[in-house]
């Protein structure tokens, strides 16, 4: 009887739906905030050196998330391609996270090490030099944008407050670390250094 009068409610139905669904979802969401395992940084890990976080910056600014997914699912038909799924502790220290979701172009989780610095450099200018077939855009003005530094400690001090362990030295030396590289530079060095740590298989 009480049944019914809830089913024959449709705002006290939905009201008991949405209780009904934030248990459900905060049973499974809360924990993840307090594991080790999704919090911890994987062992050996290393804040970004400041050109590849200017890097960073520049793969946001340049749309590149949203045709390259940074997570690799663990299925088969995906480590076999990309290598090692992606753990969470890989990227505690993004901010925000590229996991991305949308795969026009290949996921680049473990792209670091994947080609030489010359073919990113080649293929960036103008993916059809190397890869004839690309869909991909082109991006010959990245190595003319240079970079001058100025924002690089600061933003590196933001980091830090997320939680990101960048020592003082880090952020005296951003400034210089970064001063007079191109965007291609910053691009190719943040490339490099996805997802190494864990070794493909590839
Ligand atoms: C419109 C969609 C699109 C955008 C935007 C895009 N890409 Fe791509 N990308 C592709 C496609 C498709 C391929 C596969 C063909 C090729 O290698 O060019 C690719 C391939 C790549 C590869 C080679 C990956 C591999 O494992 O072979 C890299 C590295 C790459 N892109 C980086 C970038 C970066 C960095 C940006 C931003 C500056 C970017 N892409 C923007 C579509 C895109």
């Amino acid at each position: 009887m009480k049944h019914e009068t809830l089913e024959k409610n449709i705002g006290l139905l939905a009201f008991f739906m949405v209780i009904a669904v934030s248990i459900g979802g905060l049973t499974q969401i809360v924990p993840l905030f307090f594991q080790d395992v999704t919090n911890k940084p994987i062992e050996g890990m290393k804040p970004r050196p400041a050109l590849e976080l200017e890097g960073r910056d520049v793969f946001i600014a340049n749309g590149c998330v949203g045709c390259h997914s940074q997570m690799i699912r663990p299925f088969r038909a995906e480590t076999e391609r990309y290598g090692h799924y992606s753990v969470a502790g890989e990227s505690v220290w993004d901010h925000p996270f590229l996991w991305g979701s949308k795969r026009t172009g290949p996921d680049l989780a473990r792209v670091g090490g994947r080609y030489s610095d010359d073919w990113h450099r080649a293929h960036l200018y103008n993916p059809r030099n190397v890869v004839p077939e690309s869909v991909m855009p082109a991006y010959p003005f990245l190595v003319e944008n240079r970079l001058d530094g100025k924002l690089t400690a600061r933003k590196m001090q933001v980091m830090r407050e997320l939680g990101v362990p960048y020592t003082d030295a880090d952020i005296a030396g951003a400034e210089a670390a970064v001063k007079g590289k191109t965007e291609m530079d910053a691009l190719v060095a943040y490339l490099q250094g996805l997802g190494t740590l864990i070794k493909s298989k590839r």
